[in-house]
This record gives C-alpha cells, structure tokens and sequence, in this order.
C-alpha cells in the first residue's frame, strides 16, 4: 500500500515521501480501513516541522485524521464494523494520508453512510474543537454573543454554524475584506476587520451588548481588543497561535472583571475523556453533516502522489477553503463538485 511518510523533520515538501509499505499485520482489536478523504490541516505541518505537541519515530506514518470504509478486521473486531464507513480520530497514532491504515477500534467511529465522506473527513479535529469550546467554558444560552478571530478559518466556518445552531450571535475578526464577505455569507453575524480600528468597531458591532466567551486562534492583540468587551467572569480560550505571539490580554479588564484565560488542545480531551462521549460527540457532528448543517469550505483535493502540489497549496495564506487526499473511491469522485458549489456559497 502506499503512504506518505515523515522522514525528518523539516518543511513538508522536503521531508516527507510517498512510498510503498507492506500491510502491517493486524492485530486482533485492530481494522484496516480503505481511506476515502483525509484533510490536510495547520497541525499537520507542525508535527511535520516538529513543533507540535506529539513527536514521531522515524519514519512515521503522517495526516491526523479522515474517513474510509473498514475492509479487515481482527480477531476480536465486532463482525458488523466490517465494511463500514468509519472517522478515524485524530489521535496521531496512525497517519491518514495512506491508501490503507490499520488502527485500533478504539480510535475509530461509525459514521454514516449518507452523509458526504469529504465532509465527514473533515469532522475529526476542528468540528470536534468547535463544539467543545463552545460547550466547555460557558454555559452559552440563546442570544448570547461570542467573539472569535480568524473567523474565515475552516474552524471560524463551524464555530459559525454551532453557535447558530444554539441561537448564540457571533462577532467575527478577519484580517481581510474578502474574508469577511465569506463570513457574511456563512451566517456570521457581525463581521469586523482586524487592524488600528478594531477596538471602535467592536464597540459600534455590540451596540451595548457584551461577550459571553472569545475563542482566539491568533494571539496578539486582537484577542485582547475581543476581552475587552466580555461580560465580568467572562472566559477567553486561546486554541492557537498563528501570529506567533502571546495573546496581549487588557490588564484593567482582565483583573478588575475576573475575566479567565485557558489553553485548548482537543488531543487532551481525546486522551482523557470516556470513550462512549468522545462517539457520541462525533456522531452528533456525523449527524450534523448528513442534515446539511455543518461543513466547511474546500479548495481542491488532490491524489496522495500530488502531495507536493497539495502542500504547496495548503500553506499559502487567503485560501477559499481546505486541501484534502481523495483516494481511489468512486463514491468520493462523484460528489467532488457538489461539494464545491455548496461550500463556496456557504
Ligand atoms: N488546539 C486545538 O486542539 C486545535 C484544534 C483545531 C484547530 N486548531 C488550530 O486552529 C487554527 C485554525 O485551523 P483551521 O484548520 O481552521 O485553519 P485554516 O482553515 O487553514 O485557516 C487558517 C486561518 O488562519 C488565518 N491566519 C493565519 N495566520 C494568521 C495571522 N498571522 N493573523 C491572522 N490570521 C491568520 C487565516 O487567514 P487568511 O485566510 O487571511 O490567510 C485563516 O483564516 C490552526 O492553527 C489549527 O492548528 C487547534
């Protein structure tokens, strides 16, 4: 089978191959799954560079999370998982960009058949990451509002739809004018440029209302510009840094309003909670993308033996949408531009 492995660390491009492997043996609670679409995300490329909370031996298996068809099970595998669509989640131990990965049962879900397998691909990590943050915090009640940055990130697009979903209004940071228009039509419902005038707009966009919760993916001072409009013993939840810089947080605020700070990483939930409610939690989002209500935007897909051109893609900034591997299943090729029409419209 083929897959593309990390042979160092470094950029994407110069340290990962494609190569043929043998199927490993299976193991008796283990399944070898058929892979129909797996996503290329932002912690993809820092595990790849070596800067992401897990590090692999060499050489390692690479790609977080995507969906296929389980084609083998182990000895002990329940018989009825057998030719199943199924997510695999992102626990890092096995790489999703493979024509095949075997796994354990434990870190797979049934997911249904109905559904979109490139949507479903997707629901892994940044849907799962949404919804906790939206659920974990706070207790968000309808009418509340939340502010979030980088709000045209695949992880803005479903933060969107959740909190619609919960009656919850968000108010939205992009850094560019196009973004915001993607916003807008994803049902954001105020949309504010980030820059020297982000503090005013924030003002004028609540009219009076305040924040119940920030979810910052950024870091820097747009987040602490959000802070400054949260309810007192309102929380902020940083999930990312893509500026590179500490969130800068308002002092007066942050001690005089009791407001709190926390760290998000959705691999801490999926090492610790039961395993009952991290299915449960990812059927509902399955459910979520077979009635229409969750998805998020794609770009272009890609075979795995174009992965340079897909990383190449995936890394420039001011994208429509994600970059995903499709591999060789009818049922992924023939909804291909469905999905895109939809998407792109929000
Ligand atoms: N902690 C966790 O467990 C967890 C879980 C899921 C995701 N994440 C993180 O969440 C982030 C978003 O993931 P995604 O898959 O939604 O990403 P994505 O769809 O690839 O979008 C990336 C977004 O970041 C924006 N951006 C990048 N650098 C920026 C900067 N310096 N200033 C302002 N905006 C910037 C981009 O804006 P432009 O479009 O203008 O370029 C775009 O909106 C990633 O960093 C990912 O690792 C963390």
């Amino acid at each position: 089978m083929r897959q593309l492995q990390l042979i160092a660390h470094g950029e994407p491009s110069d340290v990962i191959e494609l190569n043929t492997v043998s199927e490993p043996a299976l193991g008796q609670e283990d399944v070898l799954i058929s892979m129909e679409a797996a996503p290329v995300n932002p912690s993809d490329f820092l595990f790849v560079r070596g800067i992401y909370g897990i590090r692999p031996a060499f050489p390692s298996s690479v790609g977080a999370e995507g969906v296929g068809r389980v084609a083998k099970i182990g000895s002990k595998v329940d018989v009825a998982l057998r030719g199943k669509r199924v997510l695999i989640l992102p626990t890092y131990e096995q790489g999703t960009w493979a024509d095949e990965v075997v796994a354990p049962v434990r870190n797979i879900v049934p997911m249904s058949d109905e559904a979109d397998p490139l949507r479903l691909s997707m629901i892994g990590i940044n849907p799962a990451t949404a919804y906790l943050l939206l659920n974990r915090y706070v207790s968000l009640m309808p009418g509340d509002w939340i502010g979030q940055t980088a709000a045209n990130a695949a992880m803005g697009q479903y933060i969107i739809a959740l909190a619609k979903l919960a009656g919850v209004k968000t108010l939205n940071v992009v850094r560019r004018e196009e973004a915001a228009e993607h916003v807008r039509q994803w049902g954001g419902d105020r949309v504010i440029l980030q820059g020297d005038n982000l503090q005013k707009d924030i003002v004028e966009a609540l009219d009076g209302k305040k924040l119940s919760l920030v979810l910052d993916t950024v870091g820097g001072t747009s987040v602490g510009e959000l802070a400054k409009s949260l309810k007192p013993g309102g929380s902020i939840v940083v999930y990312s840094l893509q500026s590179g810089q500490f969130p800068a947080m308002p002092p007066k605020e942050f001690i005089y309003c009791g407001l709190s700070l926390h760290g998000f990483w959705l691999i801490n939930w999926i090492r610790n909670a039961p395993r009952t409610e991290i299915a449960e939690i990812y059927q509902k989002l399955g459910d979520l993308v077979v009635d229409g209500s969750l998805s998020a935007a794609v770009e272009h897909v890609y075979p795995l033996d174009q992965f340079k051109e897909a990383f190449k893609q995936s890394l420039k900034s001011h994208r429509t949408g994600k970059i995903l591997f499709t591999f060789s299943s009818s049922s992924t090729e023939s909804r291909i531009d469905g999905l895109f029409a939809t998407s792109r419209n929000g």
